[in-house]
């Protein structure tokens, strides 16, 4: 019985992982406020899986409580995914991330010496890199993010650094997630982004299904191929996968670790529209609109680290996660609470 805490559980990725952990034989235990979730999440896992999944309402700044649900289920590692992610919400209310994100996890990593679990995974993001000085990013990239969501993340992989350097705990795997899209192939579980997305992908599912009626695209100005934006996106179950191979890692060989997990390919916004079109089959009326502030014209992983280290690489193409993203979208167009 391999008992894992899954913070964040109930979200995009962790409830794809958690389908990934147990296919795997790993026992996840969830911990989850759903500030940005909801428990009918979890029971889809529970019912896609045909597995029990314990989970507890908490807040991973509740270090007494964390404490005692790691000691209760003798948990042998965590998987952090539990924070706030909007970058544009970041800049508006700093104080609230660096609270949930950076005291979230001071909290959580406190809780986990007081409990002797020494194991951990955290949910970092390409954002840790800013303005690319090459591409495509290394993980030896100068680290000089733009904005607070970055800085809380790059906050905690410093404070992650110092933990492993004093000796407090050894099996450290710091993951810099690109772009995650996708959804499970059989549609039960997805993204459910509350109110109006920001992430392009499940704009572009909400217009295919009619629940808006045109992507805004964020300039057609910038020195790509076509003058839209490019990124790195990867399937949200090869990103989940990557996880258990952390898990598995720790295993064979344990120390501190940190890899880039993209696909090595950018992507422009009109060539994932036209391929959500072509997997959807619904046309994507687009508008062209300015830049959005703060917005990098153009960035993509070099995901080598991963795959010597893990034995990790994407497996799925833009094809597959749109083929995905469309099942999930379609077959639950108000996501989760009113499917
Ligand atoms: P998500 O919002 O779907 O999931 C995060 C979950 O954490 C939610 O279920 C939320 O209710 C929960 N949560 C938030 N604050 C909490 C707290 N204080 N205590 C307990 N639970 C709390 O986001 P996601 O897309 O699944 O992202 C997971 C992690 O990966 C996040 O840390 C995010 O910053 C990171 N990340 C995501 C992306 C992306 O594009 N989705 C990219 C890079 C990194
Ligand atoms: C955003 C975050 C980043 C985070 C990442 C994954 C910002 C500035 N950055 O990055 O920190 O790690 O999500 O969660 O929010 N686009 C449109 N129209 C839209 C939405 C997006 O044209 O309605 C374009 C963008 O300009 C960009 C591309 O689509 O070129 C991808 O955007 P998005 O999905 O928001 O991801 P990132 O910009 O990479």
């Amino acid at each position: 019985m391999k008992q894992v805490l899954v913070t964040g559980g109930a979200g995009y990725i962790g409830t794809h992982t958690c389908v990934e952990l147990l296919a795997r034989g790993y026992t996840p235990v969830v911990v989850d406020n759903f500030v940005n979730s909801s428990p009918a999440a979890l029971d889809r896992v529970r019912r896609l899986t045909n597995h029990e999944l314990r989970s507890y309402e908490a807040d991973v700044r509740d270090t007494a409580r964390i404490t005692e649900i790691l000691k209760k289920h003798d948990c042998e590692a965590v998987i952090h995914f539990a924070g706030l992610k909007a970058v544009g919400d970041s800049v508006a209310r700093p104080l609230d991330y660096y609270s949930a994100n950076v005291i979230g996890t001071h909290s959580l990593l406190s809780a986990m010496m007081e409990a002797g679990t020494g194991r951990f995974v955290f949910s970092s993001s390409a954002t840790v890199y800013g303005e690319p000085e090459f591409l495509p990013y290394t993980e030896s990239h100068r680290l000089s993010p733009t904005n607070p969501y970055g800085q809380t993340k790059l906050s905690v992989e410093l404070m992650l650094k110092d933990l492993v350097e004093s000796g407090g705990m050894t099996d450290v795997a710091i993951l810099r997630y690109f772009n995650p899209i996708g959804a499970h192939a059989s549609g039960e579980i997805g993204e459910d982004p509350h109110g109006v997305p920001n992430n392009l992908m499940p704009f572009v599912a909400q217009v295919a299904v009619g629940r808006r009626p045109a992507l805004n695209v964020f300039g057609n100005d910038y020195d790509t191929p076509d003058g839209t934006g490019v990124r790195d996106y990867l399937h949200v179950v090869d990103l989940a996968r990557a996880h258990v191979l952390a898990l598995e890692r720790f295993e064979r060989e344990p120390g501190a670790i940190t890899v880039n997990l993209g696909t090595g390919h950018g992507t422009s916004v009109l060539e994932l529209v036209s391929a959500f079109e072509a997997a959807s089959g619904r046309k994507v009326p687009i508008n062209f609109g300015p830049r959005r502030c703060g917005d990098i014209a153009a960035f993509w992983a070099d995901p080598s680290q991963a795959e010597a280290l893990l034995g990790w690489r994407a497996e799925y193409g833009l094809a597959d996660m749109c083929r995905d993203q469309w099942a999930w979208q379609s077959q639950n167009p108000n996501g989760f609470e009113l499917a």
